[in-house]
């Protein structure tokens, strides 16, 4: 069974057997009935690097489904099912004037892999609105329902990617989002800019989310046009005294201060003064415009994209002494 149109970088690979479930009971079913076989779940295939045939069942989770739980005079709790599309789930709630994921918009994948690692932009996690999540136990099909803190949400980490990892599999997620008063977050970025060109000046939800879209439209590849798996890389996080090392070699180095120790570095601007903005070495290329994304021309295999991302990582290293992890899952 081929993968290609289940991940969006677009990797031709094979999966041994796969299955695809609409609802809770048959994942139930399907995970009690194959428990000695090797399984790999599959979400929206859309932060993952697929560098070899699959020789498991992959189960495809295509839960739908999404509803208002409960609501006040200033809030709403909302649930969507795992296999809701995450970009449709966020228009759907702006439609409705409900706020807190408009920052988010136009992100790839679907609802239950966001939980996984905490995913963000514009300055806004998904941690800032997340209530809870229901996941179903592999080992022992229970159903488990992980609070905010039992997530333990870092910068695109969570207890999914810890010792929760490979163990879970999310069916649902809650979100607690604003009614009125909303919290509009727009001096990350561009966000004010883009909005000011277009003469925006009290922002609704809706002006948000356009703006996002106008920069991630004109900044990162559409995965349906160039296969890519959004950043490849997080931006690294190093000691103060690391970076002031390299800062007074390289005196022009971007940087965000995360606490008085450290300092994030964004890792699209230490690729692209490597030399590797717009690469590309067969179908496998790091992306014109935003070198945090490698991308696949069409043809690329997950091993040149793989070999790829090292070359990268080596690069940025040998330039600055700064290790760059992926953030992409690599199968
Ligand atoms: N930069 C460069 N060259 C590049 C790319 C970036 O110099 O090729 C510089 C920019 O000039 C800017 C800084 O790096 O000063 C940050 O760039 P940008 O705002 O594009 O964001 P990022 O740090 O590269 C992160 C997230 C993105 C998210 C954006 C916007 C990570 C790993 N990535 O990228 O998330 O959309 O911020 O909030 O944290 C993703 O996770 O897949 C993703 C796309």
């Amino acid at each position: 069974f081929s993968l290609k149109k289940y991940n969006t970088f677009g990797i031709e690979a094979k999966a041994h057997e796969f299955v695809a479930v609409q609802t809770v009971a048959e994942l139930k079913k399907v995970l009690s009935e194959n428990q000695d076989k090797p399984k790999f779940i599959l979400g929206g295939g859309s932060n993952m690097l697929l560098t070899q045939d699959i020789e498991a069942l992959v189960i495809h989770v295509d839960l739908k489904g999404k509803r208002i739980l409960q609501e006040d005079e200033d809030f709403v709790w909302v649930e969507s099912m795992a296999g809701e599309n995450w970009h449709e789930f966020v228009l759907w709630t702006i439609d409705q004037n409900f706020g807190g994921l408009e920052n988010m918009s136009l992100i790839p994948g679907n609802v239950g892999t966001t939980p996984v690692q905490n995913i963000g932009a514009y300055g806004v996690e998904i941690k800032d609105t997340f209530v809870s999540c229901d996941a179903v136990h592999i080992a022992t099909q229970q159903t488990k329902t992980f609070t905010k803190e039992e997530c333990r949400f870092g910068y695109r980490e969570s207890i999914f990617k810890q010792e929760a990892k490979d163990q879970y599999v999310i069916t649902s997620v809650v979100f607690k989002l604003t009614k009125r008063n909303h919290h509009i977050h727009i001096a990350y970025g561009d966000i004010t800019q883009e909005l000011e060109s277009q003469n925006v000046v009290t922002p609704t939800l809706k002006d948000v989310s356009n703006a996002v879209i106008a920069i991630r439209q004109r900044k990162l590849p559409n995965p349906a046009v160039l296969g890519n798996s959004g950043s490849f890389f997080k931006n690294p996080v190093i000691s103060k005294q690391q970076f002031e090392t390299v800062q007074q070699q390289y005196s022009d180095i971007k940087f965000y201060e995360v606490s008085p120790t450290e300092v994030k570095v964004p890792a699209g601007w230490l690729i692209e003064q490597a030399g590797y903005k717009g690469f590309r070495r067969g179908d496998a290329g790091v992306h014109k415009n935003q070198a945090l994304v490698l991308v696949n021309y069409g043809q690329a295999t997950g091993q040149e994209i793989l070999a790829l991302a090292k070359e990268v990582q080596q690069a940025v290293f040998d330039k600055y002494g700064i290790a760059i992890e992926a953030e992409v899952n690599v199968i």
